[in-house]
């Protein structure tokens, strides 16, 4: 397929080894900065086309796919633009940054036979995978995860765009721990309901978003479950997730599986690959993203399913210590 890329920063690495990893055809690549193109394309051997301007590329590009890896305040207008073309579309966590942009593209989704997906690649973890299927048929009653991480103040100061509410849209929990909170609701299922409380702890007039979030969620079943995450820590810890039914207890901490406190190995010996940060499952989700494409098969991570996040997170922001429904 011909794909684009919008946005080559910091992530698009990932992209353009998953495009290429499953044979995709790198035709056009697009930055408002030009040498981020040209370098991506000396660095891969890429013989793409180069663009400043992202609706020029989608209109000379005669695309099949593009890939969005732009700041969050440009993924709506960018995924209703392509959309509106009939251009698949695969655009980079979160899906958007308020409940308008949210409307905008669930109308643009309706009207286009395009296929919308979104890099929640953390659902391709084989520990998450496991999490999920060992559950199916039974009911998660508790659950927990903790996100310790450190966002520095220079990390903020990188690039104009992060740390703002216009254009980041929140902090830690719409930045970092929105893969967590999308497994904790893949696997646990989506609440009804969340109290929450987000602050910014660390970077006081440094940055307009928080650094820091804690959400009690309510699920139909009368389970709960708990979301912590921080950027003003210290240093980064591994991720950690833990789930029950009441019969058994099932953890996720960074690379291991564990199962009533036996930790899981594959059949090679090895431990499960479990590993919960970011970018480790991009080249799974591309490369599935183009099988279902040329099946004609709808792929899972689609609006729907992507919404889910961002309305949990959305509604975290507003609650301040209220019970709000989802
Ligand atoms: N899935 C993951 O695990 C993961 C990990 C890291 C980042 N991300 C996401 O990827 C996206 C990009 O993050 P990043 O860290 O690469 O950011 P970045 O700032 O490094 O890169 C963004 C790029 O977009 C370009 N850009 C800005 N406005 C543009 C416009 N109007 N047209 C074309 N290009 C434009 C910038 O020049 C920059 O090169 C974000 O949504 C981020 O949350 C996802």
């Amino acid at each position: 397929m011909r794909v684009g890329i919008v946005g080559i920063g910091a992530i698009s690495p990932m992209h353009i080894n998953g495009l290429m990893s499953c044979g995709q055809e790198i035709v056009a690549l697009c930055d408002v900065e030009r040498s981020r193109c040209e370098a991506a394309i000396e660095k891969f051997g890429l013989s793409s086309e180069c663009y400043t301007d992202y609706t020029e590329m989608l209109n000379n590009s005669a695309l099949d796919a593009v890939h969005i890896c732009t700041p969050h305040y440009l993924h709506a207008p960018m995924i209703i633009e392509a959309l509106g073309r009939g251009i698949n579309v695969l655009c980079e966590k979160p899906l958007c940054i308020n409940e308008e942009q949210l409307t905008d593209i669930e109308n643009a989704v309706k009207g286009s036979k395009a296929q919308l997906a979104v890099c929640l690649q953390s659902r391709f973890n084989e520990s998450a995978v496991f999490v999920k299927d060992y559950f199916n048929d039974k009911q998660i009653i508790a659950a927990a995860a903790n996100l310790t991480w450190r966002r520095s103040e220079e990390y903020y100061a990188a690039d104009a765009w992060r740390g703002t509410l216009d254009k980041e849209g929140g902090g830690v929990m719409i930045n970092q721990a929105i893969h967590t909170l999308d497994l904790l609701s893949w696997i646990c299922g989506m609440p009804k309901s969340v109290i929450a409380y987000v602050s910014n702890n660390s970077l006081r007039g440094k940055i307009e978003v928080e650094d820091t979030a804690h959400g009690l969620f309510f699920l139909e079943n009368g389970g709960t479950f708990v979301m912590n995450a921080t950027n003003a820590s210290a240093k980064n810890l591994p991720n950690y997730m833990s789930f029950t039914d009441g019969e058994d207890v099932l953890e996720i901490s960074s690379n291991n599986l564990i199962v009533n406190g036996k930790q899981v190995m594959t059949d090679g010996g090895a431990p499960i690959f479990g590993k919960v940060e970011w970018g480790t499952g991009h080249a799974k989700l591309i490369r599935e993203y183009y099988g279902c494409i040329a099946r004609n098969e709808k792929f899972p991570i689609d609006f729907d399913e992507a919404k889910k996040s961002v309305k949990m997170i959305f509604k975290m922001y507003q609650s301040f210590g209220e019970r709000l429904d989802i």
